[in-house]
This record gives C-alpha cells, sequence and structure tokens, in this order.
C-alpha cells in the first residue's frame, strides 16, 4: 500500500524521470516483477490480498505512466526546445532611422504621392554638370555662392555643391514629361558653426513638360508645404539662381505662436524654406531638351535645415556626431 501511494503521488515535467519511474516499477527488474517472483513465497491464505495488492500496483504505475506521458508530450509542442511557443515575444531593440533620413523619406514620400519619382546621382562631379550646364559658366561670379571643394587641384572634379547636378543628369538621360526629385548629400566649403556645416543634405526637385507655368510651381510648393508642415500659406520672394529665371525664395507663414516661433521667424512669422523658380531655357537646351517646346520649374531645399526646424535641434552638428543619446530620442517619430 505504501506503494501505491507514492505511485499516485509521483510527478514529473522531465521525461527521463519518467523514464526512471517506469524501469523502477514496470522495467523488467523493477519492483513489481520482483513482487510476482515472490508470489509463490507467501502463504496460501494470503495470495489472494497479495495478488490483488500487487496487480493494483501495477495498474496504478501504469496509468500514472500513461498520464505523466501524454502531459509531457501536449506541452512537448507549446514548450520543448523552443521554450512556450504561446507567451507574448520580448521587444526586439531595434535601431532608428537617423533624423535627416526620416524627413528625406517624408519629402519623398510628398512628391511620390504626385507623380513624382526619385534620382540619384554621383557626390563626386564634374564641373558640367555642377556648374556649367546650369548656367555657370566658368569664372561665373555665382559660382562663388558655393564655396566648392575641388578634388585633387583638378578644377574639373569636384564634391558636388546641390543636386542640381543630377537633374541635368536626368534631363540628359530621359525625355519629358520629367517629374522627379533628387535627395543627396551636398558639400561646400563654409565654415562650421551651429548652423552650417561643410556638408548637408538636399532634396531638389524638377518638372519638365509641355506648358508647365509658374502657378503650377506655386500649386506644387503649396501642397508640399501642407503636407510637410501643415502650414498652407506661403510667399515667393523674388530672388537670383542662374539656372532658373525668373527665380524666387520660398517662405512658409509659421505663426506667432510661441517664443520659439518669434525666435526662428525673427519676428515676422515667416520661415525661409528653400529655393525655386522656372527652369532657364538655356538650361533646358544644354540638356538636350527643346527649350521651344518644353517649360519646367525647379526648387531645392535643405533637408538638414527643416529637419533642425521640426525637432527644434539647436545645432546642425548633432546630426553628424552620433551621440547615440541624440540618436535615440528619433526612435519612435519616423
Ligand atoms: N540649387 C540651389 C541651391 O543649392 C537650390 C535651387 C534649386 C534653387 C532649384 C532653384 C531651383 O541653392
Amino acid at each position: 500500500n505504501k506503494h501505491i501511494d507514492a505511485v499516485k503521488e509521483f510527478a514529473t515535467t522531465e521525461k527521463a524521470q519518467l523514464e526512471e519511474f517506469r524501469v523502477k516499477y514496470l522495467g523488467k527488474k523493477g519492483l513489481l516483477n520482483e513482487f510476482f517472483a515472490q508470489f509463490k513465497l507467501v502463504e496460501p491464505a494470503d495470495k489472494k490480498a497479495y495478488g490483488q495488492a500487487i496487480n493494483s500496483l501495477k495498474k496504478a504505475a501504469e496509468e500514472k505512466v500513461k498520464e505523466l506521458r501524454t502531459k509531457l508530450e501536449s506541452s512537448d509542442q507549446t514548450q520543448g526546445q523552443y521554450g512556450d511557443l504561446t507567451r507574448p515575444g520580448e521587444a526586439i531593440e531595434i535601431g532608428a532611422n537617423h533624423p535627416i533620413t526620416q524627413v528625406k523619406n517624408r519629402v519623398i514620400e510628398i512628391f511620390s504621392r504626385v507623380g513624382f519619382n526619385v534620382s540619384e546621382g554621383p557626390e563626386i562631379e564634374d564641373d558640367w554638370h555642377n556648374f556649367s550646364a546650369l548656367n555657370l559658366p566658368e569664372h561665373h561670379p555665382a559660382r562663388d555662392m558655393q564655396d566648392t571643394f575641388f578634388i585633387q587641384r583638378d578644377p574639373d572634379i569636384l564634391l558636388r555643391t546641390h543636386t542640381s547636378s543630377v537633374q541635368v543628369r536626368y534631363m540628359e538621360e530621359h525625355k519629358p514629361p520629367i517629374r522627379t526629385i533628387s535627395p543627396g548629400r551636398v558639400y561646400r566649403n563654409e565654415a562650421i558653426s551651429a548652423r552650417s556645416h561643410c556638408f548637408f543634405h538636399q532634396v531638389e526637385g524638377l518638372y519638365v513638360d509641355e506648358d508647365v507655368s509658374f502657378a503650377d510651381l506655386k500649386q506644387t510648393l503649396q501642397y508640399f508645404t501642407t503636407e510637410m508642415f501643415g502650414k498652407s500659406k506661403i510667399r515667393l520672394r523674388p530672388s537670383y539662381f542662374p539656372f532658373t529665371e525668373p527665380s524666387a525664395e520660398v517662405d512658409v507663414y509659421w505663426g506667432l505662436e510661441t517664443e520659439t516661433d518669434y525666435k526662428m521667424t525673427k519676428g515676422t512669422g515667416w520661415l525661409e524654406i528653400m529655393g525655386c523658380g522656372m527652369v532657364d531655357p538655356a538650361v533646358l537646351d544644354n540638356c538636350g531638351i527643346d527649350s521651344s517646346r518644353y517649360s519646367g520649374f525647379a526648387f531645392g531645399m535643405g533637408i538638414d535645415r527643416i529637419a533642425l526646424l521640426l525637432h527644434q535641434i539647436p545645432d546642425i552638428r548633432m546630426f553628424s556626431e552620433n551621440d547615440i543619446r541624440f540618436l535615440e530620442q528619433f526612435k519612435r517619430i519616423n
């Protein structure tokens, strides 16, 4: 009877222990066989009780093995070597897109919704694509607007100063209608400070087709600022770029709700966000597009500046310092 109690109380979640238990009672040299062997030594009067006792022990042991086996098998399916598959997962630590990438992706997404594709080009450029094709011949004073890094004193090879060079390449290779934006890194030989760096990022846009007008440009910009900043009030101020005529700077009305707004907009409520204009016909012709048939508009903005603005970051150098405490703050924004 004490064996029956022990059998009934036995429990395990380990396969090996269950096997040990089975061998102990039901194995060839197990207790039960031993008890059966002793049967012939039992007094005839006790044989009946003895026989019943070992039979119920046998039954109890067999039932126990069966019961524990099914239990172990069913939990095998959920646990086993893979652990409990029904447990909720643990969050995996993953990185985040850099704030510059986040802003770039948003700009791409907004323009792709109105039919612009994305084009890219080399950061090391030649004079033609960065300057000459864009109406900036050698010794043109406007070249000084973008202080240039040359590679190994070769005046023909340089680090691109804007992604307008990609637009030139795109026009050389594609026929209108053209709707493309060109994001990328650009370089200018400027003193590094909180507000400017010797490299930064741009997205420039180009639209060339028959009958493209300044009104189309303004409408596109208004769509963009509404989607990007939630601000639809814009103004265009006359400006100058060698590759566009007429040219303009785009200001967004940011409003004056907080002290930061006041500072950012120098108290006027207007914030400059990009340059734009109608592509100069000479530029179209330089790129093999017939300017008597086609017209176009172009615009360009600095991604870093927009990211500074959106997140109210005080120093542009933070973008390239790779300080994890800074970068981690952009994890859940995207
Ligand atoms: N390429 C100009 C710059 O880098 C921006 C621009 C692009 C202006 C297209 C007008 C049209 O400053």
